[in-house]
């Protein structure tokens, strides 16, 4: 039946006419996957392409493992729904495996999305605040460039204005601070002045905006999407000091940087900190279901157990958070995880690739590689000197040249005007070291053919001694 709907000629036509794409219509599909395997997906025309991106920086088990199928025909067999308002088997099996993982304390609430698991955190921050007598703190602080959902409130603490120009205005409350860029604006500092300074713009908007009314702030340990921009060391450690000296709840935004994707389970498990909510989804399920968590820490969990009123509780629910059938894919894709020890994989190969990327500096017009664990951008610039940024029509030439000879590179989204010049590159942890080669001469092909465009004689002679 799949076959016989996916293989008529007319399916191309059909979705163009009735499927709104995310990004459409000016950017609607043309590109239709029909099968995946490991870290290679098929198109309609049977051709494959090896997907650095993991899909949308999820499949990170990589595509068609089995396994998770079996087990969610099987929960779906035994029992397909029942609401988390009431209990289940997988849910609790699942909270106690991502307490482990997180080497903490943690009540978790499920949703469906990242946006749903953030929503869910500023809510719970702000009910905390006002059940502890200091309603007064409902402001939630983020940074620019950072993404935090597509729903009104995760949007509002989204920064990137393009995103949310044509929805504006969102929800009050909302404040923004500038993010770690140590390509472009740790200019004479070093790493560690520069994380002070850093953790400094959280605590001047704290103490400005007056903390009485700050109830979180919320981070991505690296701002992925946005652009693959790195903390100086420290960073989160300072960040948390601050957040406990004005009692701000720090929310870690690990939706992309979870499971592995850095080298650690969790992204801020690169420092020594112990965030008071984390949110998680993409990688809890590789994708493979829709799944996401608030992990709360359990004292302020504890703080909702007075239960005085009627608007003490969380008010909160939705109807296919914490999906059986979910929870028991995401509890077969950890074991994996675990039985592939995929996180130090990541780590290991995510040195390699770093280390594989270094050759593209001999192209000009890369002006900085970086990233930890399977995750990498590499800055594109007109001008190393200037760091002009690379126009978004020659970084998109590169796509689509790597799309053609068989490779799925990524990049920052629309996010601020001007620095749409970030190719990003997350692949399945389960990539093997062949394939991450293979990545990069593709990349390295096609950055030469755009970077030519730009090469005066000189720097064409400089560039042909280095190379050969
Ligand atoms: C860091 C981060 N937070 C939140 C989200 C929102 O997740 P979702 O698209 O599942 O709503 C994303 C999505 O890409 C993300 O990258």
């Amino acid at each position: 039946m799949q076959n016989e709907v996916l293989s008529g000629k007319d399916v191309p036509d059909v979705d163009q006419t009735s499927i709104w794409h995310a990004f459409g219509p000016t950017r609607s599909s043309n590109f239709m996957v029909k099968e995946a395997h490991g870290v290679y997906v098929t198109d309609m025309d049977g051709r494959t392409y090896l997907d650095a991106m993991a899909g949308l920086w999820c499949v990170n088990v990589g595509y068609s493992q089995e396994r998770i199928a079996k087990k969610a025909y099987e929960q779906m067999v035994q029992l397909p729904y029942y609401p988390l308002s009431s209990a289940h088997i997988p849910a609790a099996l699942l909270s106690e495996k991502l307490n482990s993982w997180l080497k903490g304390s943690y009540q978790i609430f499920f949703s469906n999305s990242g946006s749903e698991a953030n929503e869910v955190a500023f809510k719970i921050a702000r009910q905390y605040h006002a059940l502890k007598g200091e309603g007064s703190r409902f402001k939630i602080i983020s940074r620019y460039r950072g993404y935090h959902g597509a729903t009104l409130g995760a949007l509002s603490a989204t920064g990137q204005h393009q995103r949310k120009y044509r929805y504006e205005p969102l929800a009050p409350g909302f404040i923004h601070i500038h993010p770690p860029d140590m390509y472009r604006e740790s200019a004479g500092r070093s790493v560690h002045e520069y994380a002070v300074h850093c953790a400094h713009e959280l605590e001047k908007a704290i103490v400005w905006e007056g903390p009485e009314t700050v109830a979180a702030f919320i981070l991505e340990p690296i701002i992925t999407g946005g652009g693959l921009l790195m903390p100086p060391d420290n960073y989160l450690k300072f960040v948390e000091d601050i957040c406990k000296r004005y009692g701000v709840l720090m929310i870690v935004d690990e939706v992309i940087c979870g499971f592995g994707r850095t080298g650690r389970n969790f992204g801020f498990q690169h420092e020594n900190v112990q965030p008071d909510i984390v949110t998680m989804a993409k990688g809890l399920t590789s994708g493979y279901l829709p799944l996401s968590a608030t992990a709360v820490k359990r004292e302020i969990y504890d703080t909702f157990l007075q239960d005085e009123g009627p608007t003490d509780r969380l008010r909160h629910v939705n109807t296919f958070g914490g999906h059986p059938v979910s929870c028991a894919a995401a509890l077969e894709n950890l074991t994996i995880y675990e039985e592939l020890d995929l996180v130090s994989r990541s780590r290991e190969r995510g040195e390699y690739l770093l280390h594989r990327l270094e050759d593209l500096f001999v192209y000009p017009i890369v002006g900085d590689i970086r990233g930890r664990g399977l995750m990498a951008g590499i800055e594109l610039v007109v001008n190393r000197s200037t760091k002009e940024p690379l126009a978004i029509q020659d970084v998109q030439e590169i796509l689509t040249i790597c799309k053609e000879w068989g490779v799925i590179i990524g990049k920052n989204g629309d996010t601020v005007a001007g620095l749409n010049n970030v190719l990003t590159i997350a692949p399945p942890l389960v990539i093997e070291y062949e394939e991450i080669d293979q990545i990069v001469s593709c990349l390295a092909k096609a950055i030469e053919r755009i970077a030519s465009k730009y090469m005066s004689k000189s720097v064409v002679l400089d560039y042909l001694t280095q190379k050969h």
